[in-house]
């Protein structure tokens, strides 16, 4: 794996470091000390420093899931652990693992380049390696839980590595067991893939087909489906370098059918997504623009014009406004539909 030489300096804490390129929002605040680390040995050196172990951590990847409020009181560490490498094969199968400080739609990127099939649809998602399996990142019918095999994780206080599999991650929509259970316990270094020799195409989620459509091909080959993914999320999804936001702010609620049964006799046309007999999926962007929401701007942040899940600084806003406007929506939606809305953004 390609990694940055053992340093023999000793890691530096900076304090009172600038986070505003750290965080996708883009929110202007500080941690009261902040370090990166490039390779193990660095990190396992800044967990035996006590002036990081007696005060709160926060491991930053790409800083794309992540609203700041306040300034962090703490240490910041950020991943900067590199590295791509094929560490097994089957017949069918390439075990592909990269480091938690890798790009992450650079590493689909270099998955498609390498025909290596199966991330194709997660293409352009911003954030690091390291943060996909952390909320098991999905999208167009494809979540991280499909393609895991493994990751390699480092214990903060206890500074073991561990391998967890898939079924110790316990994941779920947008959930896993690093955001519950074992919530800040961990340092996630790396991710082990298990992708495809034989591309299984899943294009089923309407818009893909539709764009697939578009493009008029013979024959459907994973960058063609990454291209669609890329066309359509960048129709509708801000690019944080742009216009500074987190992606979905909010979660898709599960209801009662008898819930949406509610929603539909007003609304013959609200769009759902079975779950199981009695529970459906609303997609919270419908719920947020029926309720009028979507484009509304208040001065230095809003709620994105093209996709109402998405919350967007519009320019010098400060986390604790972009709060308030999710709070606002929150109250509105379980006025209006009788549902609570959950955040999937980190709010610290
Ligand atoms: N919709 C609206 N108005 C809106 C937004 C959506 O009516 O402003 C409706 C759409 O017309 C569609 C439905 O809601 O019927 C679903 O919309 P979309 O396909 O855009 O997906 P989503 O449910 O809003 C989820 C993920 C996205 C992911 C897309 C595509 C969550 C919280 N979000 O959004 O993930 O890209 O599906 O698979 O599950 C992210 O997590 O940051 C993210 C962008």
């Amino acid at each position: 794996m390609r990694s940055t030489q053992a340093r023999n300096c000793s890691m530096q804490l900076t304090p009172n470091h600038p986070l505003k390129n750290l965080n996708t929002f883009g929110i202007d605040c500080t941690a009261k000390w902040f370090a990166a680390f490039h390779n193990t040995d660095e990190l396992m050196e800044l967990l035996d420093n006590p002036e990081v172990q007696n005060q709160p951590q926060l491991v930053l990847g790409g800083g794309s899931n992540i609203l700041f409020t306040q300034p962090f009181n703490g240490v910041v560490l950020k991943n900067s652990l590199l590295g791509i490498e094929v560490v097994g094969e089957t017949d069918d199968h390439y075990l592909v693992k990269a480091a938690a400080g890798e790009n992450w739609h650079q590493f689909v990127m270099h998955c498609i380049k390498n025909q290596f099939a199966g991330v194709e649809n997660l293409a352009l998602i911003p954030g690091c390696v390291g943060a996909s399996p952390m909320q098991n990142i999905g999208a167009y019918g494809v979540e991280i839980k499909d393609v895991f095999h493994e990751l390699d994780a480092v214990h903060i206080r206890e500074k073991k590595i561990k391998t967890f599999d898939v079924t110790e991650c316990s994941f779920g929509y947008r959930e896993s067991v690093f955001k519950q259970r074992e919530k800040n316990q961990w340092i996630i270094t790396s991710v082990t893939f298990r992708l495809n020799k034989n591309p299984r195409l899943k294009t089923g989620y309407g818009a893909i087909e539709e764009e697939l459509d578009r493009m008029n091909l013979d024959q459907i080959t994973i960058k063609d489906v990454a291209k669609a993914v890329i066309q359509i999320r960048s129709s509708k999804l801000p690019d944080p370098a742009v216009l500074g936001n987190a992606g979905s702010f909010f979660k898709n609620p599960v209801v009662p059918i008898e819930t949406y049964e509610k929603i539909k006799s007003h609304y013959p046309g609200a769009p759902s997504y079975p779950i199981s007999e009695t529970a459906v999926k609303v997609p919270a962007g419908w719920l947020i623009e029926q309720a009028g929401w979507k484009g509304l701007k208040r001065i230095t942040h809003g709620v994105h014009d093209k996709q109402a899940l998405v919350l967007v600084n519009l320019g010098n806003a400060r986390g604790a406004e972009i709060l308030q406007l999710s709070s606002d929506i929150i109250d509105d939606i379980q006025h209006k539909f009788d549902i609570t809305l959950e955040r999937e953004v980190n709010i610290y």
